[in-house]
C-alpha cells in the first residue's frame, strides 16, 4: 500500500499535483506559514473564493480551485492547536487527513500533497503528527481508487527523516 505514499521536501506551492492541502485556520481567510505561501502563490482569486465558504471547523476540510498555483485545487483543512495532547488534538488531526481525502475523492484527484498540518504555528509535535498522518492516510487509501499518489511535503531535513522512517519502502 505504501507504493502510493511519497515524500517530497520543498515548497508545496510549487507542486504540479491535482490538489495541494492548506493548513488553514477556521476563518479560511489566510494567515502565515504554508497558508500565507499558498495565498501568495495562488493570487487574489483564492481569497475571493475562500470568503464565500463561510469558514471551516477544526478537523474538517473544504476545497477551492488553485488559481495561479500549478495545482488544480486547494483543499483547506483546519488542524487543532496543540494544547498538551488532552484536548482531543490527535483525533482532530486524524479527522483533518480523513476529511481531506474525502474531498480529494469527491474531486476525483489522482495526486495530492499534504503539508505537516498543525506542525508549525499550531505546535503539534512533529513526530506524533507524522505518525498520525501516515497511519490515517494508509488506513483510508483503499476507499479512493482514483488516488494514485499521496505526497507528504516536508519543509526541512528533520521532517523528511521522520517521514522516511515511517514510509520505509520509499526511503530512497
Ligand atoms: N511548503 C511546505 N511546507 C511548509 C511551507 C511550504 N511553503 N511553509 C511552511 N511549511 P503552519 P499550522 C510547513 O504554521 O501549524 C497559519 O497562519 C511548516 O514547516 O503553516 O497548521 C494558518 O492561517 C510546518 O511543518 O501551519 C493558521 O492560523 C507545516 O508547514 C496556522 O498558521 C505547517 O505549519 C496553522 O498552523
Amino acid at each position: 500500500m505504501s507504493a502510493r505514499l511519497d515524500i517530497h521536501q520543498g515548497d508545496i506551492t510549487r507542486l504540479a499535483v491535482d490538489a495541494i492541502v492548506n493548513a488553514a485556520n477556521e476563518s479560511l481567510l489566510g494567515g502565515g506559514g504554508v497558508d500565507g505561501a499558498i495565498h501568495l502563490a495562488a493570487g487574489p482569486g483564492l481569497l475571493e473564493e475562500c470568503r464565500k465558504l463561510g469558514g471551516c471547523p477544526t478537523g474538517s476540510a473544504k476545497s477551492t480551485k488553485g488559481y495561479g498555483l500549478p495545482a488544480k485545487w486547494v483543499i483547506h483543512t483546519v488542524g487543532p492547536v496543540w494544547q498538551g495532547g488532552l484536548a482531543g488534538e490527535e483525533a482532530l488531526l486524524a479527522s483533518c487527513y480523513r476529511r481531506t481525502l474525502e474531498e480529494a475523492g469527491r474531486l476525483k484527484a489522482r495526486h495530492i500533497a499534504f503539508p505537516g498540518i498543525s506542525t508549525g504555528v499550531y505546535r503539534f509535535p512533529l513526530e506524533r503528527a507524522a505518525r498520525i498522518a501516515v497511519a490515517t492516510v494508509t488506513a483510508e487509501l483503499a476507499k479512493y481508487p482514483d488516488l494514485e499518489r499521496v505526497i507528504f511535503a516536508t519543509f526541512d531535513d528533520h521532517a523528511t527523516a521522520l517521514y522516511r522512517a515511517l514510509i520505509p519502502s520509499r526511503a530512497g
